[in-house]
């Protein structure tokens, strides 16, 4: 039986105060952590299979078990949809060998991304589905628009997609784009049809709680795609 799941609880009632400060900072020190090797092999697997083919790319960044990069491989079949996660566990569940146009990847995403920009990758299409909202104020760096890593998401470019169960996650989301890019992203609240996209969807939907989705189209490679020559 699928339990109820709860609503996220901050004691932030609104989008962060310090949020345009650490967008600014990010954007002012380019992320310098090293690569780790596990990564470096893992992005290398992802690009030779990245080869076999001309189709444009679609990224499924924390896929969690790879649920969604199996339906948006079969949503898109001209597509190539790399699913990416840290997780063994989760991405080691069995759900079924991925269609051929879906490759699932072990990797710490603060590499992979900075890997994917510094090889000249341009997705078409980006999907943040449901990351971890870290809803203390306190871990407002951990969130993905607070973190150091946040310009090499924007200068990837494409469509990019964030879903959330928590309302003040997106809302932030779009001022940091705003602030980043001068773009204004799109924020809606999201009605999932029955088949889900991901099992976190799920779970949410079927305790009733609001989803919220925010889309915006980025041009590659003019956000801080600067600091990369040390990868
Ligand atoms: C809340 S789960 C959502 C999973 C999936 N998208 C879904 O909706 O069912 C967040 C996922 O992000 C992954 N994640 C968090 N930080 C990550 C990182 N730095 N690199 C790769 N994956 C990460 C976690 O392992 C987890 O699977």
């Amino acid at each position: 039986m699928q339990h109820a799941s709860r609503v996220v609880t901050s004691n932030q009632p609104g989008p962060h105060q310090d949020l345009a400060r650490r967008v600014q900072r990010a954007l002012a020190h380019p992320l310098k952590k090293p690569v780790a090797d596990h990564s470096r092999q893992a992005f290398e697997q992802a690009s030779l299979w990245r080869e076999q083919t001309s189709a444009p790319l679609i990224l499924d960044a924390g896929c969690g078990v790879g649920l969604s990069t199996r339906r948006l491989a079969e949503r898109f079949p001209d597509h190539a949809v790399i699913g990416v996660d840290r997780s063994e566990s989760r991405l080691g569940r069995e759900h079924g060998a991925p269609p051929d146009n879906a490759l699932l990847v072990r990797a710490d995403l603060i590499d992979f991304w900075r890997l994917a920009l510094a090889a000249g990758w341009a997705p078409e299409r980006h999907y943040l589905l449901y990351p971890n909202p870290y809803p203390k104020a306190a871990h407002l760096k951990m969130r993905w628009h607070g973190h150091p890593v946040f310009p090499a998401v924007l200068a990837l470019g494409g469509q990019l997609e964030v879903r959330s169960n928590w309302q003040i996650y997106i809302e932030e989301f779009a001022q940091a784009v705003a602030l980043a890019t001068h773009r204004q992203a799109t924020v809606e609240s999201l009605t999932p049809g029955p088949s889900y996209l991901t099992p976190f969807e799920a779970k949410y939907a079927q305790s009733g709680q609001p989803l919220w989705r925010l889309t915006c189209t980025l041009q590659s490679h003019t956000v801080g795609a600067q600091g990369l020559s040390n990868l």
